[in-house]
């Protein structure tokens, strides 16, 4: 197997879209807290990437992506879309591994990636949230994100009940 090739993606056409919505479909059927809930459909899932594509042709998110020999199998964007006083920071959103490609290395080198895109973009202040306790949390943390603290009941899983958030910076200019 080919390790995956990270790149950020400045044009995303209809097969990006839809190998984006196959990777964040796995995700949710997987469990995963990302916004959606079960069943995710096609429609729903293929809507939410056509809106990120629009996101980073007007410049207001960066998209990057990994590929393996069987392609997309895994994404992480950065949201540079905030408010007008806070030109120093970008959010990160949609951390999201396929499953078959989980416990390689791959989400670390992701944000590696977001991370160095931030930079290039003048960016010095990263925030993001994760499931208190989950995968997510526990490679931020082992990344060096720092943690701020929990809300608890922050949203639901995708079939159903309460889960608590935790929310991460990371200064990039540390
Ligand atoms: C969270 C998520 C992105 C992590 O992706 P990943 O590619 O599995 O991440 P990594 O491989 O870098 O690290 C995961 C684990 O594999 C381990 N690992 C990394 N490389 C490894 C290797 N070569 N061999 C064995 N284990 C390895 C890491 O130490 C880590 O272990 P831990 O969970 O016990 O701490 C992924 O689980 C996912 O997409 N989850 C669903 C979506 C989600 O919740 N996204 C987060 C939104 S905030």
């Amino acid at each position: 197997m080919i390790s995956p090739v990270v790149r950020r993606v400045h044009d995303v056409d209809e097969a990006m879209v839809g190998a984006l919505a196959d990777v964040l479909t796995d995700c949710v059927d997987g469990g995963a807290s990302v916004s959606f809930m079960l069943p995710l459909t096609r429609e729903r899932a293929t809507s939410f990437w056509r809106h990120v594509s629009d996101g980073v042709r007007a410049g207001h998110r960066a998209l990057i992506v990994a590929e393996d020999d069987r392609g997309v199998c895994g994404t992480v964007q950065l949201i540079f879309d905030l408010p007008q006083n806070q030109p120093q920071r970008a959010d990160v959103a949609k951390m999201l591994v396929h499953r078959r490609a989980r416990r390689q290395g791959l989400g670390a080198a992701l944000m590696k990636a977001a991370e160095a895109t931030a930079r290039e973009c003048g960016k010095t202040l990263l925030v993001l949230d994760a499931v208190t306790d989950g995968d997510a949390a526990r490679l931020y943390a082992r990344l060096g994100w720092v943690r701020v603290g929990e809300i608890p009941n922050y949203a639901l899983f995708p079939q159903g009940g309460f889960c608590s958030t935790t929310v991460f910076y990371r200064d990039l200019a540390r």
